[in-house]
């Protein structure tokens, strides 16, 4: 017999911030997290896993990213993540008298993204959820036989913190968590797609190249150095996550957006606050913060609500979160101001957006500094989109 699945999962981006860990080997963060998944019908990773039933003795655990092969190093997270999910398949097997004996077959993995890795996307959250939701898949380790998709999303988490995020749709918390051995640090739906279905997310590629200090490094380093940090896990987060929360369930925009926006500016500013500082954002992320600022004010001004609410990662790349309603108008604004992305914007919502001939009413041109041609490179528009889709199983 064959013992084959394949699965995609999303990527996710978070709103209130996941920087610091308590526990680097299992992954245990210092604050509690929240992200929207946005829609893999526009961005995902896709991974297949076989177990090799028929191998010599020579046959071992293979992985392939994007079609070059990578080695599974012994120790490190994507060896942790097989063996815990071998555990798992161990314990149901044991039982269980009826399911085959495959939890000690050598597995091989091949896992892809359908963007490019150089995109400034973080693929770390959907690759590592890809290869939890497949090996779930694989091994029958699903709700109906007795393992919950935060079980499962324990074991994302020790390949890549955002991960375990990306093992739901819709609108995810990461739990922090009290316990020491982790069991308690899970993630949780907030709410479905369903619930919110009509958020759209702008991404506004600053500079598709890989530069910087990886998050992982770059946040223990604020870890140790950082007594805004201290500030912000003790003080801020908690109170945030049930602001947000509640603006989440009454889908309420305002809310969301500032929460979402005051968020990135904390994380960019401990960041800063690290030593020797890290720097994210660069001069075009500045200015579209800017952008998004004025377009708010001049809104609310005529009593229409704020329209967008930016949020960035660990680079310089924008985030625009938009309500269904307001998305052609604030991309034609974008579009206005960084003309140079309209041919290389095909845009799935088929909005015809054009660069905007004027800004709203109200809005004040000097408030934004004189852009950079060719600042953005392109611009991925998806919006809030559904958890990891098994598309085979064998
Ligand atoms: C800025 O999940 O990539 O995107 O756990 O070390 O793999 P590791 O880090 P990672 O960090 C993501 C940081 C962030 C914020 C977020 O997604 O919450």
């Amino acid at each position: 017999p064959v013992y084959e699945a394949t699965c995609t999962a999303p990527v996710n981006i978070a709103v209130v911030k996941y920087w610091g860990k308590r526990d680097t080997s299992l992954i245990l963060p210092t604050n509690s997290s929240l992200s929207v998944t946005l829609s893999q019908d526009h961005l995902r990773s896709l991974t297949s896993a076989r177990c090799i039933t028929s191998g010599g003795a020579d046959a071992r655990d293979r992985l392939w990213l994007n079609g070059e092969e990578e080695e599974i190093k012994q120790g490190g997270r994507t060896e942790r993540c097989l063996s815990e999910m071998r555990k798992m398949r161990k314990e149901f097997e044991a039982s269980n008298s009826s399911l085959p004996r495959i939890a000690d077959f050598p597995i091989h993995i091949a896992s892809e993204n359908n963007f490019p890795t150089a995109a400034g996307l973080a693929s770390s959250a959907s690759g590592l959820s890809a290869l939890i939701a497949t090996l779930s898949t694989l091994y029958a380790l699903t709700p109906e036989n007795g393992v919950s998709v935060s079980d499962l999303s324990r074991i994302a988490r020790q390949g890549s913190g955002s991960a375990c995020r990306s093992m739901f749709g819709g609108y995810v918390a990461w739990e922090m968590g009290l316990k020491d051995d982790g069991s308690d640090s899970v993630a949780v739906e907030v709410a479905p797609v369903e619930h919110w279905p009509d958020l759209h997310a702008l991404i506004l590629v600053v500079s598709d190249k890989k530069k910087g200090t990886p998050s992982t490094a770059g946040m223990q380093r604020t870890v140790a150095t950082s007594a805004l940090l201290q500030h912000r896990i003790k003080e801020v987060v908690p109170a945030r996550m049930q602001r947000i929360t509640t603006a989440i369930q009454k889908r309420d925009f305002d809310a969301f957006a500032e929460e979402t926006m005051a968020d990135s500016n904390q994380f960019h500013a401990v960041c800063l606050d690290t030593f020797p500082p890290i720097f994210y954002m660069n001069d075009v992320s500045r200015a579209v913060i800017q952008l998004v600022t004025e377009l708010n004010r001049a809104s609310v001004e005529k009593g229409e609500g704020v329209k967008a609410a930016y949020t960035y990662d660990a680079g310089p790349n924008a985030v625009l979160y938009v309500q269904e309603k307001d998305v052609k108008q604030v991309l034609e604004l974008v579009l206005r101001y960084f003309p140079q992305t309209t041919e290389s914007f095909p845009d799935p919502f088929n909005l015809g957006a054009k660069p905007a001939s004027d800004v709203p009413q109200g809005f004040n041109k000097a408030v934004i500094p004189e852009h950079e041609v060719g600042a953005v490179a392109r611009i991925i528009h998806t919006k809030v989109g559904d958890g990891p889709r098994v598309l085979a199983k064998e």
